[in-house]
């Protein structure tokens, strides 16, 4: 036998002793390899006026990215670049990693198909750009050519603002439906190897903390998974010092994010062995696995990015430059200063309760009353917050009159008006609860915990849509004299369970979160002018999902000037202070028992959007003699506060003098606050500090506010720009809560 024939008849009897259907996947999977079609390699430019992101599309298909940082001059050059990594390496740079192929790394995309199969490999398909008023949006079509699915990534580029938002569009052109177990909105890489993250956490009364930390390899998480109130523990927002572990005001590369989605959300840093920085950014996925049904396609929110070569203030000056010019839902507007009913009354009012505090209002010079809680409930008087919630109808023992005989008295003073609503959530004790029991958001046969003596409404069922935008609707009707409505939101989701979506619970955060948006834009269809302040416990519904539909938001429970230091600090990192609600209340203050001076809590309130938070009947005539006249000083200059750039000149966390500005933007005018927070020995109290973002050439006319004696020597004369940047300014604030407000002007 010729050894050809052996081999044959050795190859046909080993074929024979293997399993057919083992036998069957070998030919098939050679069969079924599915060729990635070749294409050109390219660059994807996108760019802003500063900042750009430049990603690669490789011949083989694979989209990578190169660049997120300052402009570069030539993106083509990027086309040259090898980053020396075999493919046998795992992580490359993906645009978009998934989860499948050799990548190894915190996917932005993990999918399971009907076959079982878990594998996800993206490459490119195509993209275009269009321009158009001061935005690009740029597209770039990936596609996994064995399942079908289609990733979408838009890259909104803010041309002026130097902000770039990105999400992804994910679609299943297949006959099969698709289970997505994470759906990032955006994915970043980049070369990094050292990086300071400073981001946000808290809790009731006590919201944006600042902490900051050197990332170490390995994952560094930011999560929230409360459903409703997310923001209350950690904001979904961030600030990264590049190269850095430090902090720095006006030097260095900074990138910062924040996610638009107001519900559970994930930001993973992984920093890997290669010293590539991942970030992976969207919603979070746990218990939320999301089933894109044959034909469908899912939008992920949007993931703001911005990247400044000048520190973190100029990180978040570009972030809020973006959010008042395309975001914040009335951005331009200055909203009103207010008198708000609830420190002041809490559930304790009569109809002539809130006429006499109107009366103060308008004598002081404020511009607008709000009824907070305990106006309704007439079964269930919501005299505190064990019932009521739920039964919207006017408490007619407590204001007999009406609630448009108080709007329209607060109109005749010349003055708005303002109420308080709740409309996501019931009380056990509630007409609300007996009669729609299926609405309530429970686990079957399970207890049904309450938050605040409250359960959660399952705004996924469109029928509590209906309800709750009829909430809304109905309080309206009460008066056409309504001008601003408090929207508030006071628990958080536990024992998660929606009668409505029966088996498919995994919705429920999800379709929440689609539900409020759905609700909040009937309400912007029907009452475009009226302002809505979003208010969840105080600041547990801050980001820039919400505030789309929103005008400002309540920063805080706390009140404490004190406190509000940290707060605002915090939160205007990321969100400017047009939208941050800052009250003037009594002391000592109802939370902390801090005892603070009324000139300090104006200066603070006056630093956002001012409001008062007290019974004005119990200020002496000295505090309120002072409250006019804050009031009155701070219409000159808050538009500045509102729309100017903002210059944290020091930290509360790091100096004992807390002192920030604002700089009207063609830079005639500025407004300096400071803050004695921590008394530290006499020789602090001239401290020279050194103003931000005035033009040298001019000079300005310095005026401390509402003092009869000022701080600083230099008040009442002109000083150029260059002076007071350079070490001239140097007020004298040794004891613990001075504070001072100086005004500047150019001649
Ligand atoms: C929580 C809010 O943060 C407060 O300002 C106040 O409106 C109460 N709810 C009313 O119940």
């Amino acid at each position: 036998m010729s050894r050809k024939i052996i081999l044959m008849l050795f190859l046909l009897l080993s074929a024979a002793s293997v399993p057919v259907a083992a036998r069957k996947v070998k030919q098939v999977d050679r069969r079924a390899e599915k060729p990635v079609p070749e294409v050109e390699k390219k660059v994807i430019a996108v760019q802003t006026a500063h900042t750009g992101l430049v990603l690669i599309v490789h011949k083989n298909g694979v989209v990578t990215m190169a660049h997120y940082g300052k402009k570069v001059l030539s993106p083509d050059e990027f086309m040259e670049f090898n980053s020396h990594q075999g493919s046998a390496y795992g992580n490359r740079e993906m645009a978009f990693p998934t989860q499948g192929g050799s990548f190894l790394g915190t996917p932005a995309l993990s999918a399971v198909y009907a076959d079982g199969s878990r594998n996800t490999e993206l490459y490119y398909v195509s993209h275009d750009s269009s321009a158009g008023n001061g935005v690009v949006t740029t597209t770039v079509r990936l596609k996994d050519y064995v399942t079908s699915l289609e990733v979408a990534l838009v890259y909104e580029a803010y041309q002026d603002e130097d902000v770039i938002v990105a999400h992804s569009e994910i679609t299943n052109p297949s006959k099969t439906p698709v289970m997505l177990y994470d759906y990032a909105s955006s994915s970043m890489v980049m070369p990094v190897r050292k990086a300071l993250l400073t981001h946000f956490w808290g809790s009731w009364a006590s919201e944006m903390n600042v902490d900051r930390t050197v990332l170490t390899h390995g994952i560094k998480t930011l999560e929230s998974f409360r459903g409703t109130m997310a923001t209350q523990n950690t904001n979904p927002s961030f600030l990264l010092s590049l190269g850095t572990d430090r902090f720095d005001e006006n030097a260095g590369e900074v990138i910062a994010g924040a996610l638009q989605w107001s519900g559970n959300f994930r930001i993973s840093f992984n920093m890997d062995n290669s010293g590539r920085l991942g970030i992976v950014s969207g919603i979070n996925s746990r218990s939320s696995e999301y089933k894109l049904l044959p034909g469908a396609s899912f939008q992920t929110p949007g993931m703001v990015w911005t990247y400044s070569a000048e520190g973190a203030g100029k990180a978040s000056r570009n972030l809020h430059d973006w959010a008042r010019n395309w975001c914040i839902y009335g951005g331009g507007k200055i909203n009103p200063t207010l008198l708000n009913s609830w420190e002041g009354a809490y559930f304790t009012f009569t109809t002539e309760t809130l006429l006499r505090m109107i009366d103060d209002a308008a004598g002081m010079g404020l511009e607008m009353f709000v009824l907070d809680d305990g106006w309704f409930g007439s079964d269930f008087p919501r005299d505190n917050d064990k019932q009521g919630l739920g039964d919207w109808e006017l408490n007619s023992a407590k204001i007999p009159e009406g609630i448009d005989f108080v709007a329209r008295y607060a109109h005749s003073k010349g003055i708005k008006f303002g109420i308080w609503i709740e409309p996501e959530m019931v009380n056990p004790r509630s007409n609300l609860a007996a009669a729609h029991p299926g609405w309530v958001v429970r686990s079957p046969e399970r207890s049904v915990p309450t938050q605040r003596n409250q359960w959660l409404l399952d705004l996924t069922n469109p029928d509590v849509q209906d309800f709750v935008f009829g909430v809304f609707d109905r309080t309206m009707q009460l008066s056409s004299n309504i001008d601003y409505i408090k929207w508030d939101c006071n628990r958080y989701v536990a024992g998660m369970g929606s009668e409505y979506l029966g088996e498919e619970q995994n919705r429920f955060y999800l379709e929440y979160v689609q539900g409020l948006y759905s609700v909040m834009r009937r309400v912007r269809e029907k009452y475009p002018d009226t302002i809505v302040q979003c208010c969840s416990s105080g600041g547990s519904r801050v980001d820039y999902g919400a505030l789309r539909y929103f005008n400002e938001v309540w920063t805080s429970d706390d009140t404490d000037a004190l406190a509000r230091a940290f707060i605002q600090y915090g939160t205007n990192m990321i969100y400017p202070a047009c939208v941050t609600g800052s009250h003037v209340s009594a002391v000592p203050n109802h939370q902390t028992a801090n005892v603070t001076p009324i000139k300090m809590r104006f200066d603070m309130a006056c630093s956002g959007r001012l409001g008062m938070e007290l019974q004005p009947k119990n200020l002496t005539p000295q505090e309120r003699e002072f409250a006019s006249a804050a009031i009155a000083s701070y219409e000159k200059y808050r538009d500045i506060v509102f729309g100017g750039d903002l210059y944290r000149l020091s930290s509360p966390y790091d100096d004992p003098l807390y002192s920030f500005m604002y700089v009207s933007k063609d830079k005639s005018r500025a407004v300096v606050f400071s803050f004695n927070l921590k008394y530290t020995n006499r020789d602090i109290g001239g401290v020279v500090m050194r103003l931000r973002g005035l033009d040298s050439g001019k000079k300005y006319t310095v005026t401390e506010l509402n003092v009869d004696k000022s701080c600083w020597w230099g008040s009442g004369k002109a000083f150029s720009g260059d002076f007071l940047m350079e070490g001239g300014f140097n007020p004298r604030m040794f004891k613990l809560y001075e504070s001072s407000v100086f005004y500047l002007e150019a001649k």
